[in-house]
């Protein structure tokens, strides 16, 4: 009898001996990882298990259960699944706050939280690295809403993004785009200028991008533990060797990151010495070297990101009540990191009835939950933004594109102030029109992210 029979836990069937589930996943090439599960959902129920190779996973969308493991439970739920090539969350040199877990995850998040205040975003204004998912009726109906400021009150660094990209965006106005690009390289520019160093925009010239192909044969049959970590060390070192591999380029970003860090450290001794004193931090590594964990509250980690979370208010930004609204809604049909709302069991426990044993991993069927009628009403598969304008449209739980609970994403807030500055600059010069090819549906790919391939529209230019 399987695992899971034996766990009394319903098992999709066509488990193969060495991927378990995972083959099936990649089999569809027209559905992305988290979406595929949504047909499992269709088939199995609300709660059901799967193997990624060795590794067993409770797939749930249980809105009890969610809550118990990713916001009650926390101290039997404290970690993530580990990722053979980060490798041991408590050992291992290169973990970083994603990852680690425990004692350890709780520094890291107490050292980061202060940067992602509403405060320091303001006063640095800083931004992620992820992509929009923009509809046409988005744009449109920004244009028509006609609620954008004539003055957007936020630090230098991200209007200076915002800009250059409107300036490469000028050279192909009223041409149709794939504005995808662009927002790409936006996103980019931001997270090297405010956290690595980077002095000055870099759009189109970053060499920092590549894709990571998680369904070659390689990562898929680590990701199922079947390579060992020895193994995947060795495959390391011999990308490292290899000029402008996914590895070279890697070691190269972690080695400026840390190199940006080493020259702020020095600066800054540099200028004590001749008596400049300390002023506003600039980015992410004056705020990170600022930043002492022994002084922030002693609340414990759960409460501590809950509170941090639960106040967003932006002045200016924050009155874009629309936009926000249109994010939300964006982000609700399209719940682009969804892979990463999964947590690994530390101690066995009994989660809304559900046993789940020590080393089980729970992740919920997210793309499901945001298009679940029941919770969202009749036009759950219809982008309404205006479900968000005067209400909560959804029980507790059923909305997570950002996580749940004490690990729920760091850079939400940045992300919102990220999509905000970017939209209004753009529709202050353009209005967004259909191009030939800007079609119906969205071509979505990808794995632990998902993205279009292409959202191709025309900028046109306002008079
Ligand atoms: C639209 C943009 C973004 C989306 C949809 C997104 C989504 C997510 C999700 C779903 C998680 C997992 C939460 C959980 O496990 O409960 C996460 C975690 C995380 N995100 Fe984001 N994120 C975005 C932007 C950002 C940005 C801008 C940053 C930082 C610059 C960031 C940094 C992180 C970090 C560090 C974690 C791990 C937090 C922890 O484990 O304590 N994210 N994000």
């Amino acid at each position: 009898m399987s695992y899971w029979k034996r766990r009394n836990i319903i098992e999709v069937e066509g488990k193969s001996l060495f991927t378990g589930h995972y083959h099936l996943f990649f089999a569809d090439k027209e559905k992305t990882f988290t979406r595929k599960l949504g047909d499992f959902t269709k088939s199995y129920g609300k709660t059901y298990g799967i193997y990624q190779g060795l590794n067993k996973i409770i797939v749930t969308n249980d809105l009890d259960i969610i809550s118990e493991v990713f916001v009650k439970q926390f101290e039997n739920f404290h970690g993530r699944q580990v990722n053979p090539f980060v490798g041991d969350p408590e050992k291992e040199k290169m973990v970083h706050m994603f990852f680690a877990r425990g004692a350890r995850w709780k520094r890291l998040r107490a050292l980061a939280s202060p940067a992602f205040t509403n405060a320091n975003l303001k006063k640095v204004g800083l931004w992620g690295n992820r992509y929009f998912y923009i509809l046409n009726e988005v744009f449109y109906k920004l244009c028509q809403i006609n609620e954008l400021p004539s003055t957007i009150q936020i630090h230098e660094t991200v209007e200076d993004s915002a800009l250059e990209m409107v300036k490469l965006l000028d050279k192909v106005a009223d041409k149709e785009i794939n504005i995808r690009d662009y927002f790409n390289e936006y996103t980019m520019d931001i997270i090297c200028r405010v956290s690595m160093g980077q002095t000055e925009s870099k759009m189109f010239k970053n060499p920092y991008f590549f894709d990571v192909d998680y369904t070659s044969f390689f990562p898929m049959m680590a990701y199922c533990g079947l390579i060992p970590s020895f193994l995947i060390k060795l495959s390391f070192m011999i990308g490292a060797m290899i000029p402008n591999s996914e590895v070279d380029i890697f070691l190269k970003l972690t080695d400026k990151i840390g190199k940006a860090v080493e020259a702020r450290i020095k600066q800054r001794e540099d200028d004590e010495k001749r008596g400049i004193e300390k002023g506003e931090p600039s980015d992410f590594i004056d705020m990170f070297l600022d930043a002492k964990v022994d002084e922030l509250p002693d609340e414990g980690g759960e409460e501590y990101s809950r509170a941090n979370v639960s106040s967003i208010d932006y002045d200016t930004l924050g009155r874009l009540k629309y936009l926000e609204a249109v994010f939300k809604e964006t982000l609700r049909v399209y719940p682009l990191a969804a892979s990463a709302n999964a947590r690994e069991c530390t101690r066995t426990t009994t989660a809304a009835g559900l046993r789940i044993e020590k080393g089980e991993s729970v992740m919920t069927d997210t793309w499901t939950l945001h298009h679940d009628k029941n919770l969202w009403g009749p036009d759950a598969d219809e982008f309404v933004p205006e479900r968000w304008l005067n209400k909560i449209p959804h029980p507790q739980g059923a909305y997570l594109p950002f996580g749940a609970g004490p690990r729920m994403c760091i850079g939400m807030r940045l992300a919102y102030i990220e999509e905000k500055v970017a939209l209004c600059h753009i529709l202050r010069k353009y209005d967004i029109a259909e191009g030939p090819n800007t079609g119906e549906e969205l071509n979505l790919r990808g794995t632990a992210l998902v993205h279009p391939t292409h959202v191709k529209v025309i900028l046109k230019t306002r008079n």
